[in-house]
């Protein structure tokens, strides 16, 4: 590549630091402007390996990551700029580091606040060196059409709008990369466009000046002409001076020394940039601007009409036939907007895969059913309030939320011989991990144990509501060779009742406004136990009928709501939930006595497998 080109279309570069949104910006420049490779090879995060996924036109790729410098450049030996987002306590040993390595040409950085002794030793290196850094404290540089640095030139659609995306005959190099935009969109309007623009960023020791650049821009043929931007403060301008006086400089040039307000402030004021004050007269910009027009330099009255003496000096060039007519492309590749970018602006819509109505944890603090978790805590919510929230969509009365609660804690556990509790015992036993031994514990509830709830719900709000009496449901489900769910118990009955039971109806008996499912389901259990005394009323069936009592009783759900309430197994849920507690109980239980596998004793089972000779 010819020594006066910053960059060129093939142009490869390494991103230090995950300056993910910098890396599409320079990937869409790159699509817009018809690249063929991608101009970031990888990107450095130190310490960090990996790959980024990005997007490449409609397509995505993925770039490399890399630990160190070293490393990237052994990996891509076809990069030779770097891109350093390093924050200013890291920007100089990566700056250095970069300039060391001999495959790296151009490091552009852009942090700000980098303190100026190490940047006059990265200058003087990138000298020594014959290389070039564009910064410290700058947005970058751009070559049209070519390479972008990081976030030059704006978004997507200010880089079409101001066309560069292909190259133009203007070379710019400014101080200050806030004003690089604003040039570009200037020369855009009053020209054919940007070749290559520079922003040497604003402090006092710039790793490379005004007038390397416009040097270079001298020395590029496709240069026709040149604007620059200077600032009060420093002598970098003097130097561009004597270039122009010496015949080092000979292509139209048209400065602007911006600080030119300065005169109104006592001397000594700085402004804005570390470098941007004047300490003597000649650091002045109305000194800088004279000498610069006193050189030949076209100096506009303002930075008003700095447009207008571009505009005319490009006017000259075309008359004079300097100029090449641009071929505009037909048409651009299209860069897909981001989805995200999309959706705040309001211009595409998607239909939501998912509907929720239990949570929402998109804000500040989570929101159970219409209500934020602190509201709840402070306003003395217990765990049934919270079950009522999240399953049923609301706050219910205290006697409801109440029962809700005293029946979880009620099926929490039923000692180590049950089934559910036997299996995730044996399960702990066989050495597996708490889910899965609450896992195998969950999976044996069901029909006869603990999952007859909705079951007895269901049949007995159907007898009730068709006006059936006891015993003729008790015939209708025999016809049916269904067992009543809710109905029976291995070890309790009349003579040993079931404590849990008692307990429930007890509640319900004090706080429900009507029990009428529990009554026509005790009239069952009369029926049932006339039979055998452990046909009674379970204790899933206590909860199944009076979570019906209760629905009905909050007065928030239709007949139709509540079936649908049982038919989807809400009520299971209960014993489900509450017996929970108990399975991880008995689960770490194991692991804490540390019991070894379980297995069952050959005297305990019935062998029937015959030897067959
Ligand atoms: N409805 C009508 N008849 C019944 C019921 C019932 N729910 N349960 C038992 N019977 C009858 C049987 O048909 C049998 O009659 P038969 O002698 O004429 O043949 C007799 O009672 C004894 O039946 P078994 O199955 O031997 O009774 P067992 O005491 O072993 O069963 C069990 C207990 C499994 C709970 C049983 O009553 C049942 O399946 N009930 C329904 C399911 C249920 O509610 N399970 C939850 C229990 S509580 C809990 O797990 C937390
Ligand atoms: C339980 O709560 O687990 C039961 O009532 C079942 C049983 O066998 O005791």
């Amino acid at each position: 590549m010819e020594p006066y080109l910053l960059f060129s279309k093939d142009t490869r570069s390494f991103v230090y630091n995950m300056q993910v949104k910098a890396v599409q910006r320079m990937l869409d420049f790159d699509f817009l402007s018809g690249r063929e490779k991608p101009s970031v090879a990888a990107m450095i995060n130190p310490g960090n390996t990996g790959t980024h996924k990005a997007h490449w036109g409609t397509g995505e790729i993925l770039i490399p990551i890399h630990p160190t410098i070293g490393s990237a450049t052994e990996a891509h030996p076809d990069v030779d700029v770097m891109v350093n987002f390093a924050s200013f306590r890291s920007a100089y040993p990566s700056t250095k580091e970069a300039l060391l390595n001999k495959r790296i040409r151009v490091v552009a950085v852009i942090a700000e606040g980098m303190p100026e002794r190490k940047a006059r030793e990265l200058s003087f290196i990138a000298r020594k060196m014959k290389k070039i850094i564009i910064g410290p404290a700058t947005v970058g540089a751009i070559g049209a059409g070519a390479f972008k640095v990081g976030n030059t030139g704006g978004t997507i659609e200010n880089i079409k709008e101001q066309k560069l995306y292909r190259r133009g005959s203007v070379g710019l190099v400014t101080k200050s990369g806030g004003l690089l935009n604003e040039m570009f969109n200037i020369i855009s309007h009053n020209t054919d466009g940007i070749f290559e623009g520079v922003a040497i960023g604003g402090d006092k020791y710039p790793g490379s000046s005004l007038i390397d650049h416009l040097l270079r821009y001298e020395a590029n043929p496709k240069i026709k002409m040149m604007v620059s931007l200077g600032e009060l403060g420093g002598d970098e301008e003097y130097r561009v001076v004597e270039a122009v006086k010496s015949g080092r400089l000979t292509k139209p040039l048209v400065f602007w020394v911006m600080g030119t307000c300065s005169k109104v402030f006592p001397a000594g004021v700085q402004f804005g940039h570390a470098g941007a004050k004047a300490g003597v007269e000649t650091e002045t910009a109305d000194a800088k601007n004279s000498a610069l027009k006193a050189a030949g330099v076209v100096v506009p009255k303002s930075f008003d009409t700095l447009g207008e003496e571009i505009a005319k000096t490009f006017l000259k060039l075309e008359v004079d036939g300097s100029i090449t007519p641009i071929e505009e492309p037909e048409t651009l590749p299209n860069i897909p907007m981001d989805y995200a970018d999309a959706l705040k602006r309001g211009v595409i819509r998607k239909p939501t895969s998912f509907i929720s109505s239990v949570a929402d944890d998109r804000g500040e603090e989570v929101v159970y059913g219409g209500y934020p978790i602190s509201e709840i805590v402070h306003d003395g919510g217990k765990l049934g309030d919270v079950i009522a929230l999240l399953w049923f969509g609301r706050k219910f009365p205290k006697w409801a939320s109440e029962f809700i609660e005293l029946a979880v804690m009620i099926v929490a556990d039923h000692g180590p011989a049950v089934s559910g509790a036997h299996n995730a015992i044996v399960t702990s036993r066989a050495g597996k991990d708490l889910i899965s031994c609450l896992c195998s514990g969950l999976l044996t509830i069901g029909p006869r144990f603990g999952g007859a709830v909705d079951g007895c719900a269901k049949h007995m709000k159907r007898a009730y509501n068709e006006g059936m009496g006891p015993r003729d449901f008790v015939k209708d489900m025999k016809n049916r060779n269904i067992k009543i769910p809710g109905i029976g118990h291995r070890v309790k009955s009349l003579e040993n009742p079931d404590g849990r039971v008692t307990l429930l109806i007890e509640y319900a008996r004090n706080n429900f406004p009507k029990t009428d499912l529990l009554d026509f389901a005790l009239s069952v259990q009369g029926v049932t136990t006339q039979k055998k005394s452990n046909l009674i009323l379970n204790v899933d069936g206590t909860i199944g009928v009076l979570m019906v009592d209760m629905l009905y009783a909050t007065g928030f759900f239709s007949k139709e709501e509540v079936d649908r309430i049982v038919d989807l197994g809400y009520l299971n849920g209960i014993f489900i939930l509450g017996r929970s507690i108990g399975l991880i109980g008995h689960s770490l239980d194991q692991k804490s006595m540390n019991q070894g596998l379980y297995r069952h004793p050959w005297d305990d089972i019935l062998y029937q497998v015959e030897r067959k000779e």
